[in-house]
């Protein structure tokens, strides 16, 4: 049977098993007594073998190669100029780390090695796999492609992630077919059209069943990510880097290591994804840096002012959002030297001196003085050819200096692998924090890379790298200041930027319609309190639709909540339903960004409903996306709540009002305190109001009882 390695974690045994030199993910489910993989007979892992195929049958494992009689899409392509291209890798040793295992493979004769890195959290029972090759050989080795491993999925269904510029997370289902099916990104960053995230499970798994395994690359460069139906049936995912030709060539004794692909599985459908790698993202990927610390309300200036920085208007402002309850105040695009507009000035960080004639240090004071900390955006990585930056060092731009790069939001990347442009900016920003008491950067990145190439060779890779180095540069620099990561909206979302990141703006679309939809597929990899939600204008600016305050307030206030709006614009009595939104917000903070999310079946199939609960309490969320079909909703069933305990339930907005689509006005709805079991409510649900589109009920439990 060969050698077996046993991980335990999350209530889940992973075991791997190296049969013939070879590394097999042999089970990964519910844990097996006593964690012992010794109950597995090694004859059911043996599999018939069909005609019309290689003898030994399709050679399918954690690393498929070709060299060993695997015929579909390898986890390794490597070549050297000589021609040589087989790889036949076979186990060499195992390496106990201190959350998994090492497996070590090496083919001497094709001089390469490979070292899979197989953990497993043992708290969540998230998996991370990762593998890392080493030339071992005496001529450059040239890396076309490496994933982090190769996985077999359940035959059933996929959910995949696309999108757009404002609406990012768009997911869509398939049955794998024949083939292979492939998301790509060739932008510089995790994408908004190929976010590196999939799940796989049985047909028709949903929100509370269903076996499935959640896959993410945590990488914010280029990538791909594919699921291919092997020619005996099985399916494999795969997930790596995307280089450019040519991109990736280890010198002899140098080694490549790929990203982390994270991998959690569940038999409780998305929620019971949601359960493992929520917490795995708050004490993993964060390190438990925003445990305890609550995620200040923000007011953001982009959808107030846009480029249009005047300090009396900004100030108008700021006591507004304070006012409000805003706790931390954002200056957006617009602030620094010759920012009229989008067409310049990216590269020259410092402030303008017109809008700022005595630097930002009075608008600061002023923030702070209403009790705000303040934050400022920056995009570091880019310049515009109308700055100082690019006049001094056209030769700066990341591309190949005779070709002409076809521009986005009309401006170039900065090559930052190379140490003395990362150091320019370096030297920037530092002097911004060192200067001022700024306590946030709201780190954007706003074009797709189009000629990632330096010094003659393709870097995208290289550049990927830079931008992490001059984030963990200036965080240990700076280790107060919180950074969000944003791409035009949610272009960076990913476990990899998170790790040095403390918030995702999750996208520029604040329509509380298109954002249910948005933050519903975002939460079901990122906890809530690292998922940017801004209440904007009434009629949205990406999709001109008026929505009310009410579900504005209701859909920002379940994530890391903020407002982005010209306040002043709002009538006192909308105002006032904000500071109560807010307040509400602050006061179940610790619950809406501590708790579990649980995903619910709404009773309309034009609505999005979830419930957080935790700690005894409850809040959850009923938001009538489409015209309900049927005249009066069924009762909302919550699962997730204590069965046997008692609870008391209120309708804590909208707050009561006569309504013109109810004859019969439920006692729930009226704004009466109701108690019931959570059992009960489970199984037969709350009375909810009767919602039109673009309405949203939010009712609030807590547990009276056990
Ligand atoms: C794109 C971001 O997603 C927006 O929130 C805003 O910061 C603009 N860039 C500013 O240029």
């Amino acid at each position: 049977m060969g050698a077996q390695e046993t991980l335990g974690g999350g209530g889940d045994t992973l075991v791997i098993g190296v049969r013939a030199g070879r590394p097999h993910l042999d089970y990964w489910g519910p844990a097996l007594a006593g964690g012992r993989s010794t109950l597995l007979d090694p004859r059911l892992l043996e599999r018939a073998g069909a005609h019309g195929m290689l003898d030994a049958g399709e050679a399918f494992d954690l690393f498929p190669e070709s060299g060993v009689g695997f015929t579909g899409a390898p986890a390794l392509r490597a070549w050297r100029a000589s021609g040589s291209f087989v790889t036949q890798l076979a186990h060499s040793g195992t390496r106990t780390t201190p959350e998994g295992v090492e497996l070590v493979l090496a083919d001497a004769r094709a001089g390469v090695e490979a070292v899979l890195s197989i953990e497993l959290d043992p708290a969540t029972g998230v998996a991370g796999f990762r593998s890392r090759i080493r030339n071992l050989g005496v001529e450059p080795l040239h890396l076309d492609w490496v994933s982090c491993a190769a996985l077999e999925l359940m035959d059933g269904e996929v959910m995949a992630f696309g999108g757009r510029w404002a609406r990012e997370f768009d997911a869509h289902r398939f049955r794998p077919g024949p083939g292979l099916w492939s998301s790509e990104a060739r932008t510089g960053r995790t994408s908004h059209h190929a976010p590196p995230f999939l799940i796989a499970g049985e047909a028709g798994f949903g929100d509370s069943h269903g076996e499935v395994l959640g896959l993410h690359l945590a990488w914010s460069g280029d990538h791909r990510l594919f699921v291919e139906r092997l020619r005996d049936g099985r399916l494999q995912a795969q997930a790596g880097e995307l280089f450019w030709p040519g991109e990736m060539v280890l010198e002899p004794g140098a080694s490549y290591e790929t990203p982390s692909l994270y991998a959690a599985r569940s038999s409780d459908g998305l929620n019971g994804l949601s359960d493992r790698l929520h917490p795995f993202v708050r004490d993993r990927i964060l390190g438990g840096r925003l445990r305890g610390k609550p995620r200040p309300v923000h007011f953001n200036t982009w959808e107030a002012v846009y480029f249009r920085h005047d300090l009396s208007e900004l100030k108008a402002l700021a006591e507004t959002a304070a006012g409000a309850g805003a706790e931390r105040f954002v200056l957006d695009d617009g602030w620094f030297r010759g920012r009229e507009d989008d067409t310049a000035a990216l590269g020259d960080w410092t402030p303008d001196p017109i809008k700022y004639p005595d630097g930002l240090g009075p608008l600061i004071a002023y923030v702070r003085g209403l009790g705000m900390t303040f934050g400022l955006w920056v995009e570091p990585e880019m310049a515009n050819a109308d700055s100082d930056l690019l006049r001094d060092h056209p030769d700066w731009i990341l591309g190949e200096p005779d070709r002409v790069q076809p521009l986005g939001r009309g401006q170039y990347v900065l090559d930052l692998t190379r140490p003395e442009v990362s150091e320019a900016i370096f030297g920037q920003i530092n002097d911004l924090l060192a200067g001022h008491a700024i306590d946030y950067l709201k780190w954007d990145m706003n074009r797709d890379l189009t000629h990632p190439a330096s010094r003659g060779r393709p870097a995208s890779h290289a550049q990927t790298l830079g931008v992490y180095r001059l984030i963990d540069r200036l965080r240990a620099a700076h280790p107060a200041v919180e950074i969000e990561a944003c791409a035009s909206g949610g272009g960076r979302a990913d476990y990899e930027i998170l790790r040095r990141t403390d918030r995702i703006w999750t996208s520029d679309c604040n329509d509380p319609i298109e954002r249910q939809a948005i933050q519903r597929a975002f939460s079901i990899f990122f906890p809530p309190e690292v998922m940017g939600a801004h209440v904007g204008p009434a009629a949205s600016h990406t999709t001109a639709r008026t929505t009310s305050l009410d579900l504005r307030a209701m859909t920002a206030l379940f994530g890391h909540m903020g407002v982005e709006a010209d306040l002043r614009a709002l009538p006192a009595r909308e105002l006032d339903a904000l500071k109560a939104a807010i307040s509400l917000h602050k006061s179940l903070r610790p619950l809406l960004h501590g708790g579990r999310l649980i995903r619910q079946a709404p009773p309309d199939p034009g609505a999005i409903a979830f419930m957080v609960a935790g700690d005894g309490r409850a809040l959850a969320s009923l938001a009538q996306i489409e015209t309900p079909r049927y005249n009066a909703a069924a009762p909302l069933r919550l699962t997730g709540l204590d069965p046997e305990a008692l609870y008391e339930v209120r309708l804590v907005n909208p707050p009561f009002r006569p309504q013109a689509a109810m004859k019969q006005i439920p006692a729930l709805v009226r704004g009466e305190i109701l108690g019931a079991t959570g059992r009960w409510i489970a199984h037969a649900g709350l009375p909810t109001p009767i919602l039109r589109a673009g309405e949203i009920a939010v009712f609030q439990l807590n547990r009276i009882t056990r």
